[in-house]
């Protein structure tokens, strides 16, 4: 069994406002978001597209406290980021897995625990499960070579549940993976949020995957809309 966390009422669990960045490279200013706000009640799916370069990679950088902002303001669940909270309060997936090459899919999955704190029999229960979950039962002792591209991105999704977080962050989870494997990740994903009531922002080109999303949104000239 994998622990429900229901929506609650209070805080939004993100609430970004006024997102400013600009990067600096040479002489070259480039300001990719200008104007940025974000706001995630507990268990909703929000999708995010926009033309290549249009910042969501910076944006979604920005929400997970990985990259500061030049202005503006991000609360997690009422409380400013701090990247001391990240690992019990979201879950990332990028487009390109990053797998820890040497660790097999179980122990890919127990990094998130890891790194929170300690790793015992419940959190190894946990992850099992959660590789049951996405259909890797039988995979937990492959090494990420050792498994298909979907394999891999389904191995990052356990992981990225496996604190319960309140809210994932996917970044074109399905990038890299050809059409029916990426529907299938995107099911997974969605399914076990909604299951789980954990909030989504998920960053797609994928008209179809965006449309699964409960609100659907766009970043354009450095504002989201
Ligand atoms: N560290 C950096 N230094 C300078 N410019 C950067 C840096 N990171 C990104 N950029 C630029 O910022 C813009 C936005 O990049 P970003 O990766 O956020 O786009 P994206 O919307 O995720 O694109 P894609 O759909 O191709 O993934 C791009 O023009 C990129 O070249
Ligand atoms: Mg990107």
């Amino acid at each position: 069994m994998i622990a429900s966390a229901l929506p609650t009422s209070g805080p939004s669990v993100l609430a970004a406002s006024g997102l400013a960045k600009t990067y600096l490279s040479g002489a070259q200013r480039l300001q990719v978001l200008r104007d940025v706000s974000l706001q995630v009640p507990a268990g909703e799916s929000v999708s995010i597209r926009g033309e290549s370069g249009s910042g969501k990679s910076t944006l979604i950088n920005l929400l997970a406290g990985l990259d500061a902002p030049d202005a503006g303001r991000l609360l997690w669940l009422g409380q400013p980021a701090d990247a001391d909270r990240r690992a019990e309060f979201l879950g990332i997936v990028f487009q390109s897995f990053y797998l820890i090459p040497e660790m097999d899919a179980l122990a890919n999955v127990l990094m998130a625990a890891r790194i929170r704190g300690a790793v015992g029999a419940e959190q190894r229960r946990r992850a099992a499960d959660l590789l049951a979950r996405v259909g890797l039962g039988e995979r937990a002792t492959h090494l990420p070579a050792q498994l298909s591209g979907g394999e891999r991105q389904r191995v990052a999704v356990a992981r990225a549940l496996m604190n319960a977080p309140k809210l994932v962050l996917a970044d074109e989870p399905t990038g890299n993976l050809d059409e029916r494997t990426g529907d299938a990740v995107i099911e997974l994903l969605l399914g076990l949020c909604r299951e789980t009531g954990t909030a989504l922002v998920l960053v797609t080109h994928n008209a179809a995957h965006a449309a699964k999303c409960a609100r659907q949104l766009t970043l354009h000239d450095g504002t989201l809309r």
